[in-house]
């Protein structure tokens, strides 16, 4: 079912799990996140980027994942959320067409630039009954990861300051706030280290649910402490992307002659729910809805 994503993360406040937030691009990577969260009664975020939308349409995708939800998992509590929001415009629409969150995300943008397009965004979605998620700190990826590796950035030129973040929090009044903690987005399996200790002192001034990003390729004893010290929220994208596309390139080898699109994508929609099943399992959120 299609619910306000307040109903999904107050609960997981007082409990001792996240929800996982699921980037979906089309029909068949919602199907397999849906059928994922329904097996494990694990209530979830189906989360949508801007360039998702230039790909299929702000209406289409966004009918996809509400049909789905509320045809698919009757008794699974799903939330639709914008991620990556980098403008007004992008949160207006989102928020129009039926989002119950959106990310604003202004940390490329110096601070008080950050604080002033992210308090503008969040006023429109209070007044009009959504959440809002702001970011602070630099997530860094592939390119970020280079800079580190050749300590051209130190930690505290990109991760998220304690200070800043509750300065932030007070001054823009976000209901999430994504960090940067040495999570990165994209896979970097074993390069990819959370500072739990800079986890903490954020936490010790932030009491709002945090989020973390470019969670694929984190450890998952690193995923469970975070949970223990504030995180709430857990975006998955780039393993969601590597599950389908790995099934995909498989199954066309393997069936070179076949074209019947739905033969051919099946197992990609099963890859995707295996996914979304072993992610709920670590998050703690399975068996909550
Ligand atoms: O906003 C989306 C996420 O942060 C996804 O990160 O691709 O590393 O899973 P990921
Ligand atoms: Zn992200």
């Amino acid at each position: 079912m299609l619910v306000h994503i307040e109903d999904i993360i107050s609960k997981a406040q007082a409990g001792d799990y996240a929800i996982g937030a699921f980037n979906t691009q089309n029909l068949e990577i919602t199907l397999g996140i849906i059928r994922g969260a329904v097996a494990q009664h694990s209530p979830i975020i189906i989360q949508i980027s801007e360039t998702t939308i230039k790909y299929a349409s702000l209406k289409a995708i966004t009918h996809v994942v509400t049909t789905l939800a509320k045809n698919e998992s009757t008794n699974v509590p799903i939330a639709l959320h914008l991620d990556h929001g980098s403008n007004f415009l992008s949160v207006t629409e989102c928020i129009s067409a039926g989002f119950s969150s959106i990310h604003i995300d202004g940390s490329k943008l110096p601070f008080d630039e950050n604080v002033n397009l992210t308090k503008q965004s969040v006023e429109y979605a209070h007044d009009r009954n959504t959440w809002a998620q702001g970011e602070v700190g630099t997530i860094l990826g592939k390119e970020g990861l280079v800079k580190k590796e050749k300590n051209l950035i130190k930690p505290d030129e990109y991760m998220t300051d304690p200070e800043q973040a509750a300065d932030f929090v007070q001054r823009t009044n976000v209901d999430t706030l994504a960090v940067s903690i040495g999570n990165m987005h994209g896979i970097f399996a074993g390069q990819e280290h959370l500072d739990l200790k800079r986890l903490k002192a954020i936490r010790e001034k932030v009491k709002l649910p945090l989020v973390l990003h470019g969670a694929s390729g984190v450890d998952a004893k690193e995923v469970a402490e975070a949970i223990k010290l504030g995180v709430k929220i857990i975006n998955i994208d780039t393993d969601l992307r590597w599950a389908f596309t790995n099934s995909l390139r498989q199954t066309l080898q393997a069936n070179p002659t076949e074209t019947d699109p739905r033969q051919i994508l099946s197992p990609s929609i099963d890859a995707i729910q295996e996914l979304v099943e072993k992610h709920v399992k670590i998050f703690g959120s399975a068996g909550k809805s």
